[in-house]
Parts: structure tokens; C-alpha cells; sequence
């Protein structure tokens, strides 16, 4: 074990103040070793006391995951957080981000940010002097994507060769998946309606960063994409923002909801995950929800442990 989390720590040392903005921003060795490292958080084979940081929240959208996971795992580094919504802040009332990011640098460790705009995210990272994270962008969740890949490792032993389908938006979660996927060569297949497929430039890097270029692959069809799959993964059709688009999406989805008939043609030891909050009756079925292929539960709780390890490498706890 000691070999072992030196190597981790060595393999994750370059981290210490780095932003994380995009799954792409780790290597596929630093994806690994950050999984690695969760792991051993979770089964208490390591624990790492930071010394009284302190983690800024800057969430635009609302979380229970996100913000919670990110106060539990700050508080078991024996750091804090402090809640900066723009509703509470001067930022909400037009000081500029550039002026928030730098006077934020200098009472808080890092910041971990939820908001719409991708770009939006980078300025904070532009101006601010101390690690920006990404909590969740309309382009990418990349904490949820190491959440996940916890997952399915703890599941099956291992991840290079598995195959993963995501059914419905090609957006952020399922951005972050072709391309935390693509670190840790596990082949994705995304099944979306024509329309909502991932943004081709994201489709393209994804396959650079994969050994295989063949692993990333977009169907219209999810029956052909969940065939003989061991992960099926789905998300909320309209996501946050877009909620007035809510029945209109409903209709392009028709089709798309992940129930026993759809699951039936995944490989018969499947895990089902979905990155929650889930609504029963459209993306999943309540039977498919609560079924026992789900790991769902066991998804949200590696949010924690993935996202102290996260944490305890940006802030050079190792
Ligand atoms: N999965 C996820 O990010 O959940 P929250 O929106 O509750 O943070
Ligand atoms: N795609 C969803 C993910 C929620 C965690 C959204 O952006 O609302």
C-alpha cells in the first residue's frame, strides 16, 4: 500500500494548483490515480488533513450533490466552505467576475463553480490567482464523470474495455463521459435524438484523447447503442435552463426512456447509473430506477470521495 500511494501522490503532485475545468484538462495516469486515490479515501485506507482551507462555492444553479459533496469532503480535509451565490454576493448585483475571481483569491483556497457558460467558468479561472473547479457547466460535469467511472470500477474490477451507453442530450454529462472515458479507455456510445447529439468538437477531441479512435461512436437509435453493454447511463431531458423547452423535449425523446424493454438488450450483469436528480416516467422508468442493476445510490455517494481526492490534489494535500 505504501508503494502504491506513493505513487499515487507523485502521479497527482503536478496537480497542486491546477483548475480543473474539463475532464480533459487530467491525464489518462492522473484520471486513474485520482480514482485510485478516491477509493482509498472510501475505504478509509488513507486520510489527509488539509489544515483549515477554505473551498469558495459559487453556485448560479441549484445542487444538492454538488454542494454538499463538496462541503462533506472539505470538512473530512478538516477545510470549510463558504456559500458565494451571486444572490448573496455583489456579483449578482453587476461587480464585475474579474473583480469577485480576485478579491475571492484572496480570503479563499479555491473555488468551485456552477454556472451556464463554459466561457464564464474560464474567466473565473483567468482572473483567479487559486484553483477554479468546474461544479457543472452547460458543457461539461467533469467531478460527475470521475464520479462515475468510480463507479463502474467498483463494480467490475476494472474499466479499460468496458463499454458504457449514455441515452439522451448529448450535453455536459454526456461530454464529460466521452471524455473522462476516453482517459481511462473505456469505449462510449451515445444514443441521443437527432438534434441533441454531443457538439461534434467535443466528439472529436474525445476520440483524440482515446487509444481508439472506434471507442467513441453517436447513435439516433438506442436499441443498437445499449446492445450487449455492461453501463447504461441517462439523464433529465431538459436540463437546467431549459425548462421552458420541457415538452418539446419530452416529444424528441419519445423513444428514448430507459425501461426493462430498452435494458433488456444491455449485457445481462448491466449497471444502470443516472447522475440524479432523476424524473421516473421519462428518461427511467420507476422499475429500472429501483431495480437491482441500479447503482445510482452508490454514484451520488462517490461524488464525496472523488471529489476529496480532487481537493486534497489541487490544494497539495499529498
Ligand atoms: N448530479 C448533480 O450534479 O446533482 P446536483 O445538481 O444536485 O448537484
Ligand atoms: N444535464 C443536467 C445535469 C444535472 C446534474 C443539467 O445540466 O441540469
Amino acid at each position: 500500500m505504501a508503494t502504491l500511494n506513493q505513487g499515487v501522490a507523485a502521479i497527482l503532485s503536478p496537480l497542486k494548483g491546477s483548475d480543473f475545468l474539463s475532464s480533459a484538462d487530467l491525464t489518462s495516469q492522473q484520471t486513474f490515480a485520482l480514482l485510485e486515490l478516491a477509493l482509498q479515501l472510501k475505504k478509509a485506507e488513507r486520510r489527509i488533513d488539509l489544515g483549515n482551507r477554505v473551498l469558495g462555492l459559487i453556485f448560479t444553479k441549484a445542487s444538492t450533490r454538488t454542494r454538499v459533496s463538496f462541503q462533506v469532503a472539505m470538512a473530512r480535509l478538516g477545510g470549510q466552505t463558504v456559500d458565494l451565490n451571486p444572490q448573496v454576493t455583489q456579483l449578482g448585483r453587476g461587480e464585475p467576475l474579474e473583480d469577485t475571481a480576485r478579491v475571492l483569491s484572496r480570503f479563499c483556497d479555491a473555488l468551485a463553480v456552477r454556472t451556464f457558460k463554459q466561457k464564464e467558468l474560464s474567466e473565473y479561472a483567468r482572473w483567479a490567482s487559486i484553483p477554479v473547479l468546474n461544479a457543472l457547466t452547460d458543457l461539461e460535469h467533469p467531478c460527475q464523470a470521475l464520479a462515475d467511472f468510480l463507479t463502474i470500477k467498483e463494480a467490475f474490477g476494472d474499466l479499460e474495455g468496458r463499454t458504457l451507453t449514455y441515452i439522451g442530450d448529448g450535453n455536459n454529462v454526456a461530454h464529460s463521459l466521452m471524455l473522462c472515458g476516453s482517459l481511462l479507455g473505456v469505449n462510449i456510445r451515445i444514443a441521443s435524438p437527432k438534434g441533441f447529439e454531443p457538439l461534434p468538437e467535443v466528439v472529436k477531441k474525445a476520440k483524440l484523447l482515446s487509444n481508439s479512435p472506434s471507442s467513441i461512436e453517436v447513435f439516433n437509435d438506442p436499441f443498437s447503442a445499449i446492445r450487449g453493454v455492461e453501463a447504461v447511463y441517462t439523464d433529465v431531458w431538459a436540463s437546467m435552463g431549459q425548462e421552458q423547452e420541457q415538452s418539446i423535449r419530452a416529444k424528441a425523446f419519445e423513444g428514448f426512456c430507459l425501461n426493462k424493454d430498452l435494458l433488456s438488450q444491455a449485457d445481462t450483469k448491466a449497471i444502470v447509473l443516472h447522475c440524479l436528480p432523476a424524473h421516473r416516467g421519462e428518461e427511467i422508468s420507476a422499475e429500472v430506477f429501483e431495480s437491482d442493476a441500479s447503482r445510482i445510490f452508490d454514484q451520488s455517494e462517490n461524488r464525496l470521495h472523488v471529489q476529496q481526492a480532487l481537493l486534497a490534489a489541487v490544494l497539495g494535500g499529498l
